[in-house]
């Protein structure tokens, strides 16, 4: 008999000897081979300006929200980083930069992909790079509404995001992907495959179709199109797999997953499908939607995140428990690993995988995630029952000759608030390549060969506090960091700083809208551009801008407080909207459309001169001055009561603004 292990919590557990009565016994072995290449655990960023606000943290909390996501034995230590190629429009909360807004343009520094792509890969040089698109500009499907429609175009654009990254960045992308859960094309497929090996992108590989299993069906019967992709991705595919996409044989990942309503408590779902995708669904990689919640919170799927970081302007974020959840499984596997063909599920419900680096070291993962604490957004489950239990695992093969494992240990329990996460316990000896324990409910097991397991850790970041209630920006940044200005949050168009070094005035350095079509959208975009800034629960603002509309005649500009909404349900945001035109007329409107409008005057506003609007919104009332002088004033605005500020223009046109100011109280 062993001698049991120690146990350095307080006796709280027990893990123990060779056999304990009542266990179920499972078998670990390699004989007759290894079960599939482990491909790794992601997270991404995008679909859509999910990272928007981290990169406006100061230092060193960036650099330490970073190590917890991306640094090797630290916290998520992530294998893959999947990014959104940015398309110019809404992908979920915000739009992301195009590099190529117009037929002509190209501009590798657009964003924060770039940087976020190289931050993880200064942490961790494996780190496997995915880019999608979500959206498209225009031009790519020179007006029609699908990139397929001239895939010559739409392949070109991709391989030179592609290209671009090795040239500017010297990052190697590994796999790409077709468009975002909507329709594939077979033809485009071929096509981009064939523009890949032109330019010498042999060895990035195509991920089809990031929806649902359905692709597997057409891989099966044309073989040319089976040939040209690598790996199939299928989203929130609830564990399973299709049997065509099996009989495939080509990898199977679900690349994109969890979604959790509130990362607080979204590691237990995170938990049960790192497992169970493979145990059930026999998919060797899994990703994260997403990354970092580092949007502003009541955008759609405020909470949704491996961690939290939505306050650059206090340093604050907060680690959740999926960081630690993906731990379990990414400090201790790598890609090029294999499963074992021993997993499965556990007779009393849970689930337990091993894998291999084929070298002599084994990681096994244990999880018994009940319903209620793994219940992830998409797709709804039935009930299921996880009981305690105990577990005897028998090593055979290569590895029964290990004699101790290192161990570490979640265990969930919000109803007590009293969950531990990734917590080292003392090793397990085995006897005879064997070992028992008792599993409770809603846990979390590793036991592993690897040694340098760590649950790396900062001092506390500052407290949270709320967006600053005077706030200025008058965008004269020399060379600026990113392309986008702090907190603006675009949510139709692009915003980007703008040099215009023939200006005689203070207008040199602005921020510009530079969207001028409707792109080939992924959600429902306003017709208008917005970007959007602050505290949603502001009330009572004073918003002061100059502003400068480009486009003559139907141009059109505005500044706006309280609005309401954003993400795909942007063109149905309220607030209050204070318009002025090109055409020398002004507006006021409860509404982004302009369809309820509050007054309307004569402005004498026109395009290529500059103005300054000012706004404000006290109680029930509003008014607003034009060039310092009152324009219009005792507006109501009963509703909304509360929302972010604004700009914005009156479709897809260039303007400009300067000297962005709000106070609130
Ligand atoms: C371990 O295996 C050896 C040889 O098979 C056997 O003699 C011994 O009793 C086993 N020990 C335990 C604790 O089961
Ligand atoms: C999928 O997994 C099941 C269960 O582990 C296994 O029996 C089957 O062979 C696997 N299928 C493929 C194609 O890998
Ligand atoms: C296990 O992995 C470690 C570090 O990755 C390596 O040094 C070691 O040689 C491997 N094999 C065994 C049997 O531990
Ligand atoms: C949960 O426990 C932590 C300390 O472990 C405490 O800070 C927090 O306020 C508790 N939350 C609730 C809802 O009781
Ligand atoms: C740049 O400044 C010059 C001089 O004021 C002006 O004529 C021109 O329209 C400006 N260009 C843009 C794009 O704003
Ligand atoms: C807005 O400006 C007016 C006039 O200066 C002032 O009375 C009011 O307090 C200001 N409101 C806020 C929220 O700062």
């Amino acid at each position: 008999m062993a001698a049991p292990a120690r146990a350095p919590t307080a006796g709280l557990f027990l893990l123990c000897c060779a056999a304990l009565a009542g266990a179920a016994v499972y078998v670990l072995h390699d004989e007759g081979g290894l079960g599939p290449e482990f491909d790794g655990i992601g997270g991404l960023s995008g679909g859509g300006a999910t990272s928007r606000l981290l990169v406006n943290y100061q230092e060193p909390y960036r650099s330490q929200i970073l190590d917890y996501l991306f640094k090797p034995n630290f916290g998520a230590s992530l294998h893959i980083l999947k990014v959104e190629i940015g398309g110019d429009a809404q992908t979920t909360d915000g739009t992301e930069p195009s590099h190529m807004h117009y037929e002509d343009d190209e501009n590798y520094f657009r964003g924060y992909e770039w940087w976020l792509m190289k931050e993880a890969k200064k942490r961790n040089p494996n780190i496997k790079l995915i880019g999608l698109p979500w959206a498209f500009p225009a031009w790519i499907g020179r007006g029609e509404s699908s990139p397929y429609s001239y895939p010559d175009r739409t392949a070109y654009y991709i391989s030179s995001w592609i290209h671009g990254a090795k040239l500017y960045h010297n990052l190697d992308i590994d796999y790409v992907g077709i468009w975002n859960e909507r329709s594939y094309d077979k033809k485009y497929i071929l096509v981009l495959r064939q523009s890949l090996d032109k330019v010498g992108l042999k060895n990035v590989g195509i991920i089809a179709a990031d929806g649902s299993w359905g692709i597997a069906n057409d891989l099966i019967v044309d073989p040319y199109l089976s040939d040209a992709v690598e790996i199939i991705g299928a989203h929130y595919p609830g564990t399973v797999s299709s049997s065509n996409a099996r009989k495939t044989g080509k990898k199977l990942w679900s690349s994109e997953d969890y979604s959790t309503v509130d990362n607080n408590v979204g590691g237990g779902c995170w938990a049960r499908i790192l497992n169970q995708n493979y145990v059930n669904g026999n998919m060797t990689s899994t990703i994260a939607w997403n990354l970092l919640a580092s949007y502003y919170k009541e955008l759609p799927f405020g909470l949704d995140g491996l961690m939290t970081a939505d306050e650059p302007w206090s340093g604050h974020y907060e680690v959740q428990s999926p960081i630690w959840i993906t731990a379990h499984t990414t400090q201790f596997t790598q890609p090029g690993w294999h499963y074992l063909k021993t997993v499965g599920h556990l007779e009393k419900g849970g689930s337990y995988v091993a894998l291999t680096d084929g070298k002599g070291n084994l990681t096994i993962i244990v999880e018994t995630m009940t319903h209620d604490h793994s219940i992830c957004i998409r797709p709804p489950l039935p009930p299921f029952k996880v009981f305690q239990q105990k577990a005897t695992f028998q090593l055979l093969g290569s590895f029964k000759q290990i004699e101790t494992l290192k161990v570490w240990h979640t265990k969930f329990d919000f109803y007590k608030n009293s969950s531990k996460f990734f917590s080292q316990h003392s090793d397990i000896k085995l006897v005879n390549g064997s070992f028992s324990m008792p599993l409770e409910v809603d846990e979390i097991w590793t036991m592993t060969t690897i040694s340098t397991g760590k649950r790396g850790s900062f001092p506390e970041p500052p407290p949270s506090s709320s967006f600053p209630k005077d706030y200025a920006d008058d965008f004269n940044v020399k060379i600026p960091p990113f392309s986008e200005a702090p907190n603006f949050a675009d949510q139709t168009g692009v915003f980007e700083y703008f040099m215009n070094y023939s200006d005689p005035g203070d207008h040199v350095f602005t921020l510009r809208q530079v969207v001028t079509q409707r792109p080939i959208t992924w959600a429902s975009d306003a017709d208008q551009t917005i970007s959007v800034i602050g505290d949603y629960k502001w009330q009572d603002v004073n918003i002061t801008c100059d502003v400068l509309i480009e486009t003559a005649s139907t141009g059109g500009v505005f500044i706006a407080g309280r609005v309401n909404k954003g993400g795909g349900l942007i063109r149905h945001a309220e607030g209050l909207y204070y318009w002025i035109f090109a055409d020398g007329n002004y507006k006021v409107t409860n509404d982004l459309p302009g369809n309820t409008v509050l007054a309307s005057g004569k402005s004498g506003t026109r395009a290529g001169k500059w103005h300054t609007l000012t706004l404000r919104i006290q109680g029930d009332l509003a008014y607003g001055l034009l060039n310092g002088c009152l324009l219009w004033k005792d507006v109501r605005v009963v509703h909304p009561r509360n929302g972010w500020a604004a700009i914005g223009t009156r479709g897809f046109e260039l303007a400009q603004f300067d000297n962005f100011h709000i106070q609130a109280s």
